[in-house]
């Protein structure tokens, strides 16, 4: 815009503006709706609409969805019940991704441990193999001489129990997502199976790696739930059929 010919022209705008902003003055006689009726009317308004809904019928989102697909879904992303539909397996993944944060700022964040001090838990035959021996060096530690990949290992204190940190619920999940993450493929490890080294096992001390290679192999007996967690290489064979 240019600039104003005149400087009072500005002001002369100024004062326009300022007298159409005004509301115009109601006359004599007419007052403003009182307040009460204003809420008389929102009252009305509430119980008569609580009202309708019953005597027509009722809404549910099912009827009234204006979204409806043919079967009369939910439109929301994955339904009411999102959660419940995700499979054993891909929840305790979720659930394991989230719960690997203990174990991440060691073993980091892909796995791949840090040389001369974690372990790689990436292609770990710790990991892969018998998940007695890996539900067991969680459970109570793990200390003295390793070698994973190749690689040897013997960090002062070894690695700490976690079995009086977390439940078998949450180790499960843990376990689950090790052995299924960057590039590891494993069966999953449900909470009963931890459960049970839990009870057969008390003991007060962390394992060597040589006191677990008897274990090496074996995997706890466990029902592992039907879907992409028990069809990994590692799932114990399954039942011959009748
Ligand atoms: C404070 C660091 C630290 C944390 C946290 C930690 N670890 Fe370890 N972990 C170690 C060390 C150190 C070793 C090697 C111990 C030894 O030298 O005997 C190890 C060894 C292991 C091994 C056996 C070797 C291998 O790499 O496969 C597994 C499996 C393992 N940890 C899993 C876990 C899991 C699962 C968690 C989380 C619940 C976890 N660790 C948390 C330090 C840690």
């Amino acid at each position: 815009m240019s600039a104003p010919a005149h400087p009072d022209s500005t002001d002369l705008d100024r004062l326009h503006s300022a007298v159409k902003r005004e509301k115009e003055d109601l006359a004599p006689e007419t007052q403003p709706a009182p307040l009460w009726a204003m809420f008389l009317l929102m009252l009305v308004a509430i119980i008569a609409g609580g009202q309708l809904g019953p005597m027509t019928g009722g809404w549910s989102f099912n009827v009234s969805n204006p979204f409806a697909t043919a079967g009369g879904g939910d439109p929301r992303p994955g339904g009411a019940g999102a959660g419940d539909a995700l499979d054993p397996f891909a929840l305790a993944m979720k659930k394991g991704s989230s719960g690997y944060a203990v174990c991440g700022g060691c073993h980091q964040g892909n796995g791949g441990g840090l040389p001369g001090q974690f372990p790689p838990l990436a292609n770990s035959e710790f990991v892969l193999g018998g998940t007695e021996r890996l539900i067991r060096i969680v459970q109570h530690g793990l200390t003295g001489p390793v070698t994973v990949n190749g690689q040897g290992f013997n960090t002062p204190g070894g690695m700490q129990p976690f079995g009086g940190a977390m439940s078998s619920q949450d180790l499960a999940n843990v376990l689950t997502f090790v052995r299924n993450s960057w590039g590891n493929e494993a069966s999953m490890i449900t909470k009963e199976m931890v459960q049970k080294v839990r009870d057969e096992e008390k003991r007060a001390s962390q394992w060597t790696a040589a006191e677990l290679e008897p274990f090496a192999d074996k995997n706890v007996p466990g029902d592992i739930p039907a879907g992409p967690g028990a069809t990994a290489a590692t799932a114990a064979p399954a039942p011959a059929a009748k």
